[in-house]
């Protein structure tokens, strides 16, 4: 096996052993662990090699074409159990994973709350019959919108979470990202315009008519991006703040 870590190794993986027990536990022969980091030493990023990212401590299925959940947004599901801590334990809450490539965000949800009803949705064909796997395996529903545009009718004023990773990358700044990642990935996933904020824009126009009484939206920005992200939420008649996580800063808006 050594020489399987040495090749990681040598292609730059700084965490070769990590990287190589998870191939082991994927791969049963030699010979496809053998292919498997060759594609790794290809570029290829390690939760296609091996089929799946685990996020916000649940396992998802992952495919080519579709955003791979980075760790960074599941800063979106902690400040939403802290949101939602006292009343998710008895209530049955209807949450919506807007924009949600494999539905990371959505089996999270459903995992930490059984209980609740909780929907995904997405406007790219492959990042929706990947989210739909990942759907039927963990138990939340999947709907093809763009944006908020499109989410059944019955959804209007229900949803007490809306939980937005959406695209918030400046364009000009989509080139300074991983390669390996901007190889596999479609731009539409990260692009959000010259300032990285008109898909916000948009779901902030939108968002009052789905939220619940109650009902809260979190998103995430750069610090550099907050305060204009703020300004976009209040300028939509919003309510809203910012929750700051190192460079991250989290939105929250009530309508
Ligand atoms: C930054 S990725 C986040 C994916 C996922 N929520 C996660 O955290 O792993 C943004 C997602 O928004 C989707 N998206 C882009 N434009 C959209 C639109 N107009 N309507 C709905 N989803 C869109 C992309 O396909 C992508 O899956």
């Amino acid at each position: 096996m050594s020489g399987l870590v040495d090749r990681l190794r040598a292609s730059g993986c700084v965490f070769a052993e990590k990287e190589l027990a998870l191939i082991r536990r994927r791969f049963p022969t030699y010979a496809q662990r053998w292919a498997a980091v060759e594609r790794r030493c290809a570029g290829a990023p390690l939760e296609l090699v091996v089929g799946e990212a685990e996020f916000a401590g649940v396992c998802v299925t992952v495919a080519r074409g579709v955003f791979i959940p980075r760790p960074r947004a599941a800063l979106l599901v902690a400040l939403a159990d802290q949101i939602t801590a006292p009343t998710s334990a008895s209530t049955s809450m209807v949450a919506l994973d807007l924009g949600c490539g494999t539905g990371a965000i959505a089996a999270a949800l459903k995992v930490r709350h059984p209980q609740w009803q909780v929907h995904a949705c997405d406007i790219d064909p492959d990042a929706l019959r990947c989210a739909r796997s990942n759907g039927a395996r963990f138990g939340f529903a999947v709907h093809r919108s763009d944006w908020l545009e499109e989410l059944p009718t019955s959804l209007t004023g229900q949803l007490d979470l809306i939980l937005a990773h959406l695209p918030y990358v400046p364009t000009g700044n989509v080139p300074l990202l991983p390669r390996d990642y901007r190889a596999v990935e479609p731009a539409s996933t990260v692009d959000g315009g010259p300032d990285g904020l008109d898909p916000w824009r948009q779901v902030a126009r939108d968002c009052a008519r789905w939220l619940s009484p109650t009902g809260v939206l979190l998103t995430q920005v750069t610090g550099s991006q907050a305060a204009a992200a703020l300004a976009v939420g209040e300028g939509a008649g919003l309510a809203a703040r910012a929750v700051e996580y190192d460079d991250t800063v989290a939105i929250a808006v009530t309508a």
